[in-house]
């Protein structure tokens, strides 16, 4: 049996750059077109609705027209061949992971692909506009939002995203800055519970010191050749 028997991924924007969607703090990055404060937050969007899902809109429509690159594939591929648990967390709101293959995979801030209504409380699969306030199709008021975890709210699934991490030998960290939490302090989990620690970057994340070993470059080309290496082992 492998040495590591279930691997848990964190995932972040920096996985999806190769694909041609804007990581948020990167030069010209998502949230420099727009202040933060402008957008994710519930009081943004109680004070300019129209503007927030008009971003949002425009969000939802860009991933439709990008590709997963092969840092997604090779996840994909992994969780196939892997012996053990392969979990990927994102922190991703597109759904690249999916179109790769990936299977077992958790939105801890949401997805582009979903709506919620705030009426009645129904989440659902959207891919259009929500700008022209569509009728929820579950109760028919016209209260359908983004359905993402702004700042401020809380991030979904961290239940089992936890339990996730009690039971992960390995945890790899890849394309995220750690810059933001709960996220960025999973690898202090895992490091409690003896887990090894890998970091993928293009370069030294902020909490790069807490890893056993951090690979740096980008993910397109790090994380292949991470994974054929694992699976070579088997
Ligand atoms: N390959 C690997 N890593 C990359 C690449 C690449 N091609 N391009 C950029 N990166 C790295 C950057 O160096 C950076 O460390 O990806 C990371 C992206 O960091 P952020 O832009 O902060 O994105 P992320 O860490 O996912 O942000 C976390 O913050 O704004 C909130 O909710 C939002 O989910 C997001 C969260």
């Amino acid at each position: 049996m492998a040495a590591h028997r279930n691997i848990l991924i964190l995932t972040g924007a920096g996985i999806s750059a190769e694909s041609g969607i804007d990581t948020f703090r990167g030069g010209g990055g998502l949230w420099e077109q727009h202040r933060v404060e402008d957008v994710a937050t519930p009081e943004a969007f109680a004070r300019d609705p129209d503007l927030v899902l008009r971003f949002y809109d425009m969000r939802r429509a860009a991933i439709q027209t990008r590709e997963p690159n092969p840092a997604h594939a090779a996840l994909a591929r992994l969780e196939q061949l892997w012996p053990g648990e392969v979990t990927v967390v994102t922190q991703n709101v597109d759904d690249l992971h999916e179109r790769a293959g990936s299977h077992n995979v958790m939105h801890m801030h949401g997805e582009h692909l979903s709506a919620w209504c705030t009426a009645c409380g129904e989440r659902m699969g959207w891919t259009g506009p929500l700008l022209d306030r569509p009728p929820c199709p579950s109760c028919d008021e016209p209260s359908l939002r983004p359905d993402i975890v702004w700042f401020g709210e809380i991030p979904y699934r961290m239940e089992e995203i936890h339990a996730a991490l009690d039971r992960a030998d390995l945890f790899v960290s890849i394309g995220t800055s750690g810059a933001v939490y709960p996220a960025a302090g999973f690898v202090r989990l895992a490091r409690e519970i003896g887990a090894e620690t890998l970091e993928i970057n293009l370069e030294p994340s902020q909490g790069t010191h807490w890893f056993d070993e951090a690979r740096h470059g980008p993910a397109g080309r790090q994380v292949p050749a991470w994974v054929e290496e694992l699976l070579a082992g088997l």
